[in-house]
């Protein structure tokens, strides 16, 4: 399987596709215009080492680009974001994580949020 030709997502819940996946950990509901913690990281530990590593993880707010983090295979892929909740008005918006490893390509996870 060419894990490059597009964006990968967990299908069938198997290890490999766990070691891939980057989950995001936030609260279900945040308050209008707060700052609110957004943990990204695999759900079973990804290896990290000189050939096979992941390379960056980078989170959006639906299609808006939020950050990104650089990892080198010194790291534990695992960050906490600190994000601020859309103003009022809004009523819930997606997160969206994407994870790059260098060997199986670039990886997505979704996660709906309300806004109160
Ligand atoms: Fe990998």
């Amino acid at each position: 399987m060419n894990y490059f030709c597009g964006i990968n997502r967990m299908k069938e819940g198997t290890d490999f596709e766990k070691k891939h996946t980057p989950f995001i950990e936030c609260p279900e509901v945040v308050k209008a215009d707060e700052y609110f913690e957004v943990k990204v990281t695999t759900g079973i530990p990804h290896p990290m080492e000189d050939g096979h590593f992941i390379q960056w993880i980078e989170l959006f707010m639906s299609d808006i680009y939020l950050a990104r983090v650089d990892f080198t295979q010194f790291m534990k892929p695992e960050i906490v974001f600190v994000v601020k909740a859309p103003s009022k008005g809004h009523d819930k918006f997606t997160l969206k994580a994407l994870m790059r490893c260098n060997l199986h390509g670039i990886w997505e996870y979704e996660k709906e949020v309300k806004v109160e």
